[in-house]
């Protein structure tokens, strides 16, 4: 029986399923001329229930995607270990620890070839990784056109015949006829028409419901992750501000951060220019970051300490499980 695609029980309340994924400890920078580096991901940690979807938002560069490469060992980091089920990944995996952690890309048209038809696609990874074999084949292919709500005749096209939710659900089907654990979803809607976001949105929340896997859903769209996830992480220059279950975050955000992207996405698709619109200025260049607490520049809370001492993330009062890196964390707006 196939394990990956077998109808899981719905998935457990967010905060009491077991660690499928962790990050502990994520740092990444990238050479940028002579002696200097660009810090990417600093100290990222977070974990990921069985069945749970965690949304990681915030502003374009801000590191979301070094976070999603790292998880699906793409990009080695600097230091800091991704475990699967508690068991730390090496940073050379095996095919089946590949197999575990599924990246799906923002575009899925350059991430699928061509001259090859859904089928051959489905085909070649199924019998690459021994996961079908002879007349199993096909029934797995309908199989997987069925999990994300194409019709089979689906299997004959070629890439250049469907729209982009299609192609989205056709990148999603490859990535899950490799029965991966968990799904890294990386602007999954972003590049979609604005008619076709809630569905392929619906379809994250149709998986996690159906499968037992997890699923790491990354948008600069608060609206999306609102949309979908159990659980959210807000980034803003390369480390966690605030993380925590999805209605602690959306009804009383502890960051001022948090606060700025809320007021600046009341629905899907707000655009990045109605973030900068309530905040002071652009994020800093990720090569000069300021000292103290990253956002301090742009803040409206900031006073003196907030240049001087970077805030930790740390528990917000009040008996929630969420995490906040703001000196006034215990304030409520
Ligand atoms: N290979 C690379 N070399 C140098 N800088 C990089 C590289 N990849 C990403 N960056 C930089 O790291 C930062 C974070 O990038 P990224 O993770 O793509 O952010 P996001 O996905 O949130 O937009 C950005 O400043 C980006 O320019
Ligand atoms: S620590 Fe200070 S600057 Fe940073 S978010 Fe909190 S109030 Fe703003
Ligand atoms: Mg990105």
């Amino acid at each position: 029986m196939d394990q990956a695609l077998a109808v899981a029980p719905p998935a457990a309340p967010p905060g009491t399923a077991r660690i499928l994924l962790a990050a502990d400890g994520l740092n990444v920078s990238f050479p940028v001329g002579p002696g200097h580096r660009l810090v990417a991901v600093e100290d990222v940690s977070f974990t990921l229930g069985e069945g749970e979807t965690l949304g990681i938002v915030g502003e374009s560069g801000c590191g979301k995607s070094t976070v999603a490469k790292c998880l699906a060992g793409l990009l080695r980091p600097g230091s800091g270990t991704v475990s699967l089920q508690g068991v730390a990944l090496p940073a050379r995996r095996s095919h089946q620890q590949h197999r575990a952690v599924q990246l799906v890309f923002q575009g899925p048209y350059s991430s699928l070839n061509p001259r090859l038809s859904v089928r051959s696609v489905l085909r070649e990874l199924l019998l690459f990784h021994g996961l079908a074999r002879g007349d199993a084949v096909e029934g797995r292919c309908r199989e997987l056109m069925a999990l994300v709500g194409l019709p089979e005749g689906a299997l004959d096209g070629y890439p250049s015949s469907f729209s982009g939710g299609q192609r989205q659900r056709i990148a999603i089907a490859r990535a899950l006829a490799v029965e991966p654990k968990v799904l890294v979803a990386d602007e999954p809607i972003s590049a979609l028409d604005v008619s076709v976001q809630a569905a392929i949105l619906d379809l994250f929340a149709d998986l996690r419901d159906r499968l037992a896997i997890g699923t790491v859903l990354i948008s600069h769209n608060l609206a999306a992750v609102r949309h979908v996830c159990d659980r959210a992480a807000v980034m803003y220059l390369g480390r966690i501000v605030e993380i925590g279950r999805k209605d602690e975050i959306f009804a009383d955000p502890r960051h001022p951060y948090t606060r700025a992207l809320l007021a600046a996405a009341p629905r899907l698709r707000p655009g990045p220019d109605r973030v900068r619109a309530r905040l002071k200025g652009e994020p800093p260049s990720m090569t000069e970051r300021p000292t103290g607490c990253p956002f301090h520049p742009r803040c409206p809370r900031a006073e003196a300490v907030c240049g001087a001492q970077l805030p930790e993330l740390l528990p917000a009062p009040g008996g929630s499980s969420r995490l906040a890196a703001c000196h006034f964390r215990d304030e409520k707006t």
